[in-house]
């Protein structure tokens, strides 16, 4: 497998990369931020992608794997719900060919960040199900099985009491209703319990930056399940996108 390998992770307000050293985990030299163009159609995005793939000098042979904030089945956007609408339909195999003139692997951002943390961080060697969630404008789901993804799963849109659960539960709403940690708990004790009670997992993993404060809300909540922060912070969407990326390349040569 290649040792080195470059990821991309678009966000709504940045879009993120670096190189990535695939036996730690960790950067190899600097992560390169760009404003998350607006609006964020798909050329100005992939046009972003193409700047950072020339300020790293990301060479052909490099795998580059691309974390998408909604789901990618079979190099297709079926909906986007937190990026601009024209997402939906897109083919960003084709859309990334065109503006980078190479293949890139896209993947969902939550699935990158649960392949990271199976790989390097909190879901490392652990048996069973897990299933990580990323807190962010929207909830991110990874469901992992004995360390295998299940991909593609939109556990942050469950319908609860009639919300789109991400609507009520993210820590986007939190910051922006200002809810106070003990008011925003209630809402996760509410979600984390119905998703608990869908799956019965053996563990839920929490990312996204609000994990950093997780002693915060941590402690409020009454679940069977035993719940971790993720432990790559905001490096596991760049870190998963390049480690799937190398795994695809692997698969295709092999
Ligand atoms: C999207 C997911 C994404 C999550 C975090 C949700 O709104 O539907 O695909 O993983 O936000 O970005």
């Amino acid at each position: 497998m290649a040792q080195v390998a470059c990821g991309i992770d678009i966000g709504g307000s940045g879009v993120k990369s670096a190189l990535v050293d695939l036996e730690t985990g960790e950067f190899v030299g600097e992560r390169i931020r760009i404003e998350t163009p607006k609006p964020a159609t798909p050329d100005a995005v992939a046009e972003v992608c193409r700047q950072l793939l020339e300020r790293l000098e990301v060479g052909p042979e490099t795998p580059v794997g691309i974390a998408f904030p909604a789901p990618v089945i079979h190099g297709v956007v079926p909906f986007i719900a937190n990026l601009d609408p024209s997402w939906a339909g897109i083919n960003v195999n084709e859309l990334m060919e065109r503006h980078l003139g190479r293949r890139v692997v896209p993947l969902n951002d939550a699935d990158a960040a649960g392949i990271a943390e199976v790989a390097y961080g909190a879901a490392k060697g652990v048996d069973g199900l897990v299933i990580l969630t990323t807190q962010g404008t929207g909830i991110g789901s990874a469901v992992i099985m004995n360390g295998v993804l299940v991909p593609n799963t939109e556990l942050g849109h469950l319908e609860i009491d009639g919300y789109d659960a991400e609507k009520r539960a993210s820590s986007g709403q939190k910051t922006l209703q200002d809810l106070s940690w003990k008011k925003w708990a209630k809402r996760l004790q509410r979600y984390y319990s119905h998703v608990e009670m869908l799956f019965s997992p053996d563990l839920f993993v929490v990312g996204g930056g609000v994990s950093k404060n997780h002693e915060k809300f941590m402690p409020l909540l009454d679940l069977k399940t035993p719940m971790v922060p993720a432990k790559l912070f905001n490096t596991a969407g760049i870190v998963g996108a390049a480690s799937f990326a190398a795994q695809q390349a692997d698969s295709a040569e092999g």
